[in-house]
C-alpha cells in the first residue's frame, strides 16, 4: 500500500516535472500581440466601439467556443493555435477586467489600422475607420501594462527575452479602407512604405525594452477574399488569375506590401543582431488553399464564404456574416473564406502549424529553445 503511493508519488512528480520542461523551459513563457481582426481576441467587442456588432453574435463563434468571443471567426486564430502549442492561454484580451496578463496580453483590435488616423481622416476616409485604436495606440496599452508585469529595467529585459511578440497582422485594413473607398491601385501603393515604416517601429518598440523574439506576418492573398472579389467584380476574365479565380492586381499588391516588409526586417536584422525576428509567410501559406482547396479538404472550394447573404462569393454587403438576411454554413472547416474578410479556424490551423514549423516562416517560430 505504502509503496505503490509512493510510486504514484514518484509518478505524478515525474509528471510534472516533465509539463514544466515542456512547456516553460523550451519555449516562450509569455506572448504580447498587436494587430488587428485577424489577431483580436476579444477586444472590440469588450471595448464597446460599435453599438451593434456583428461579431457579438453567433456564428461568429460557432465552431470552438460555440459563442460569439468577439474573434471574427468560427473559431481560434492563429495566435491561438500558437499560445496552446506553447501550453499557454488563448491570449486574454487587454481590455478583460481582472485578470492576470503575466502569461502574456493581447492588444489586437479589430477595425485597427498601423498607420495613425489623421492619416485617413486627411484623405475623406475617415467615417469609414471603425476604430482609432491603431497600432501606436496599442503600444501605449503595453506601455501602461508593462508596470504590472516587471519592475527593473533589468527585470522587465529578462522576462521579455522569453516572451514571444506577435508584430500583426496589421496594415491589411489601411489598405482595405482605401480600397473599400475606391482609392485607385496607384494611390493605395503609396500609403505601402509609410505602413511599412510603422509596422518596423512598433517591432522596435519591444526589442529596445529586451524582446528577442518577434513573429512579424506579411498580408494574406487578399484577391481571393470574397469581400474584393464581390466589391471589384468584373466581366473581364483577364483580371482573375486561371488558376484559382482570385483577382491578379489585388495578390500582386499583397505581394508587393511582403516583399517591402521583408527588406525592412532584413535591415532591421541587422541592427539588432541580438533579436531573433521571423518573417510569417501568411500569404505563402495561404495560396495552397486557393489553387487546390479540395486537396487541404476544403471541399466547397476557396472563395466562397461560409457565412453570408448570397451572391456569387456568398459576400452580400447589405447582409454581411451576423447580420439579418445572412446565415452561417453547416461545416465551416470546408470552406477557407468564412466571412468574406476573415478565414475560418480551420484555415488559421493549417497556417499557424506551418509557421510553427518553419515551413512558411523564416526562422521558425519553435526553431530553438531556451537551453
Ligand atoms: C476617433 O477620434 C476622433 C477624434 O477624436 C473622433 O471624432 C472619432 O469619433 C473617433 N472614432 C472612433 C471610431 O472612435
Ligand atoms: C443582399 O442582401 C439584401 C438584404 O438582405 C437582399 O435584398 C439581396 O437580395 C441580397 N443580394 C443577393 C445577391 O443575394
Ligand atoms: C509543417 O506544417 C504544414 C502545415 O500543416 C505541413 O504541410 C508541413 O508538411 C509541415 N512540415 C514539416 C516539416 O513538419
Amino acid at each position: 500500500m505504502k509503496l505503490q503511493r509512493l510510486t504514484l508519488i514518484i509518478f505524478l512528480c515525474f509528471s510534472c516535472f516533465q509539463m514544466t520542461m515542456s512547456k516553460s523551459q523550451y519555449y516562450y513563457t509569455s506572448i504580447f500581440s498587436f494587430g488587428d481582426s485577424l489577431a483580436d481576441t476579444g477586444n472590440m467587442l469588450l471595448s464597446g466601439a460599435l453599438p451593434f456588432p456583428s461579431i457579438s453574435n453567433l456564428p461568429y463563434g460557432m465552431t470552438y467556443f460555440h459563442h460569439p468571443t468577439g474573434r471574427c471567426s468560427d473559431g481560434r486564430l492563429i495566435a491561438d493555435f500558437i499560445a496552446a502549442t506553447m501550453g499557454l492561454p488563448f491570449l486574454p484580451p487587454y481590455l478583460e477586467n481582472g485578470r492576470s496578463f503575466k502569461q502574456g496580453a493581447n492588444f489586437a483590435f479589430s477595425g485597427a489600422t498601423a498607420l495613425e488616423p489623421e492619416f485617413f481622416r486627411n484623405k475623406g476616409l475617415g467615417p469609414i475607420l471603425w476604430t482609432n485604436i491603431s497600432l501606436s495606440a496599442q503600444l501605449k496599452w503595453f506601455e501602461e501594462l508593462k508596470p504590472s508585469l516587471c519592475g527593473s529595467i533589468k527585470e522587465c529585459s529578462e522576462y521579455f527575452s522569453k516572451s514571444l511578440f506577435l508584430v500583426g497582422e496589421i496594415g491589411g485594413n489601411d489598405y482595405n479602407y482605401a480600397f473599400f473607398l475606391g482609392k485607385s491601385m496607384t494611390e493605395v501603393k503609396s500609403y505601402v512604405p509609410k505602413v511599412i515604416k510603422a509596422i518596423i517601429a512598433s517591432a522596435e518598440t519591444p526589442i529596445n525594452q529586451g524582446a528577442v523574439h518577434l513573429v512579424v506576418p506579411g498580408n494574406l492573398p487578399i484577391g481571393c477574399s470574397a469581400a474584393y472579389l464581390t466589391l471589384y467584380y468584373t466581366p473581364n476574365k483577364a483580371a482573375y488569375n486561371n488558376r484559382n479565380g482570385c483577382l491578379k492586381s489585388f495578390n500582386s499588391f499583397a505581394k508587393y506590401h511582403n516583399s517591402m516588409l521583408q527588406q525592412s526586417l532584413e535591415t532591421l536584422r541587422h541592427k539588432y543582431p541580438q533579436a531573433r525576428i521571423m518573417y510569417a509567410d501568411s500569404y505563402g501559406a495561404a495560396i495552397p488553399f486557393a489553387h487546390s482547396p479540395q486537396h487541404y479538404g476544403f471541399s466547397k472550394g476557396a472563395l466562397l464564404t461560409c457565412c453570408g447573404g448570397g451572391g456569387l462569393y456568398n459576400f452580400n454587403i447589405s447582409a454581411r456574416c451576423g447580420h439579418p438576411g445572412s446565415s452561417a454554413c453547416d461545416d465551416p472547416s470546408s470552406y477557407v473564406n468564412w466571412d468574406g474578410i476573415h478565414l475560418t479556424e480551420a484555415v488559421y490551423g493549417h497556417i499557424s502549424a506551418a509557421l510553427l514549423n518553419g515551413t512558411h516562416s523564416e526562422p521558425s517560430i519553435l526553431g530553438f529553445n531556451f537551453n
